[in-house]
């Protein structure tokens, strides 16, 4: 085992940024770099992710030990394969387990094949249309169409009407989403509290990380468009150990028995995406990374070194580790532009990210740093702030005082991240807002 790793970290986000933020931490890490672009005390490598001819050539050319794609595309893309015959640990599962994220049709056959409990659907193409039609006519309302590809996490639409979710079909069908709707998986509603359930997995044994509940609405109250994440929070009290015993035995373990059934040797983090319907677990989907925002909620109520943990996903061992956890509370909440999830104005100044000491952690994320670390907003979702207290209310509120105190044209936030898992009477601390 070597000592101390030179680690490469694949993405543009606050995922990373968080993920980059938790290795800085391990007297394990060496050098720290992150593609395509660098944030303040993290060297920034010009690289495309996708681009695994580039980062096979930098990974030899800088003796990189380890390799983290924080997103999906390069990991359904295949990059664990590309990478395979480069002496480099790859943090994410082969293209065929990938499959699990990269293809709605896959994941539901394979819920399907192993009698996990989820959504009764329906796959469509083109050549199938009047058989889509008709099972609409069968569900009741509200209608969920998935467009069975990658679709930048807007593939999903959830339709009122029996008439709007035909035509709905018929477009994405025609081309909405380009390839990745020329199938459409047809989904019944299932009503029910989300929450996400992280693993890390080595192909044999799992460890569970910290789970989260992640705010997708952009608007308070859980209104309008889904984005990709608006805050998260990390506990979820109705994610008890009774809740996660079901979890365990219905989903994660026929998860990990079916893969090994299929020759599918899965190592990397599997994030489930589960409905609570009255105290019972239901599948909404797998992804094959960790999620953003719930990566910057969980990642600081890990007290293990992480290093060790990817480095057990990678080797093998996770068997012989153990996660320890903060009983901390944690709320991540995502500062984002005003016209986000719309297309928005970028190359702002981005102002008082370096608080220190503030009682809360920034997490950059689409911002873009000059030389001199002056910051410019670079997409959507600009940063995140995160905050740990004793109980969610104050995590909640350190959070929110955070979120006040970064500025740029048009910033646009929650208030209301995790304020529904609070009860009545919540005693939010007011923040300055
Ligand atoms: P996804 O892009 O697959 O994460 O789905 C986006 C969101 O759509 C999920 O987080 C859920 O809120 C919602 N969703 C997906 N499938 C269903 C379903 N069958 N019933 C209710 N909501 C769903
Ligand atoms: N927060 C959901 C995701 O990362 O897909």
């Amino acid at each position: 085992m070597k000592e101390r790793l030179n680690i490469l970290i694949l993405g543009h986000g606050a995922r990373e940024s968080a993920i980059a933020w938790k290795l800085q931490q391990s007297s394990r890490t060496a050098t720290l770099y992150m593609a395509p672009y660098g944030i303040p005390g993290v060297e920034g490598v010009r690289i495309d992710p996708l681009d695994f001819d580039a980062v096979a050539r930098f990974v030899g050319a800088n003796s990189i030990d380890m390799v983290i794609p924080g997103g999906e595309g390069p990991i359904v893309a295949g990059i664990a394969d590309a990478l395979s015959e480069v002496d480099v640990k790859v943090i994410a599962p082969d293209k065929a387990c990938a499959r699990l994220e990269g293809s709605k049709e896959f994941a539901k056959e394979f819920m399907s094949r192993h009698s996990i409990p989820t959504a009764r659907f329906m796959t469509v193409t083109p050549d199938w249309l009047e058989e889509g039609l008709n099972f609409i006519d069968s569900l009741h309302a509200p209608y969920v169409l998935k467009a069975d590809g990658l679709a930048h996490g807007q593939g999903v639409i959830i339709r009122e009407t029996a008439d709007e979710a035909k035509q709905t079909l018929r477009e994405m069908l025609d081309g909405m989403f380009g390839e990745a709707s020329s199938t459409v998986v047809i989904e019944e509603f299932v009503a029910g509290q989300e929450c996400s359930v992280f693993l890390a997995v080595d192909g044999e044994d799992y460890l569970l990380l910290p789970a989260a509940k992640d705010y997708k609405k952009i608007g308070e109250g859980d209104k309008g468009p889904n984005t990709a994440g608006m805050g998260a929070v990390s506990p979820v009290p109705f994610v008890d150990a009774e809740f996660m015993e079901k979890v365990e035995r219905r989903i994660i373990q026929p998860t990990l028995r079916g893969l090994r059934e299929e020759g599918l040797d899965f190592r990397g983090f599997l994030f489930l995406g589960l409905m609570e319907q009255e105290g019972e677990p239901v599948l909404i989907e797998y992804n094959v990374r960790l999620g953003d925002p719930e990566a910057e909620a969980i990642l600081p109520r890990i007290e293990s070194d992480i290093v060790d943990v990817l480095e057990g996903i990678a080797d093998r061992t996770l068997a012989l580790k153990r996660l320890q956890t903060s009983d901390l509370c944690s709320a991540a909440v995502v500062l984002a532009e005003r016209d986000y999830p719309g297309p928005v104005d970028a190359a702002k100044p981005v102002e008082g990210l370096n608080a220190p000491d503030a009682g809360y952690t920034v997490f950059p994320g689409e911002i873009l740093f000059t030389t001199d670390n002056l910051a410019f907003s670079d997409g959507g979702r600009v940063a995140t702030v995160e905050a740990l207290g004793a109980s969610l209310p104050e995590a909640i509120g350190k959070a929110l005082a955070g979120a006040g105190d970064i500025h740029f044209d048009g910033k646009y936030f929650r208030r209301d991240i995790g304020f529904d898992l609070l009860g009545p009477s919540p005693l939010i601390p007011s923040a300055d807002v």
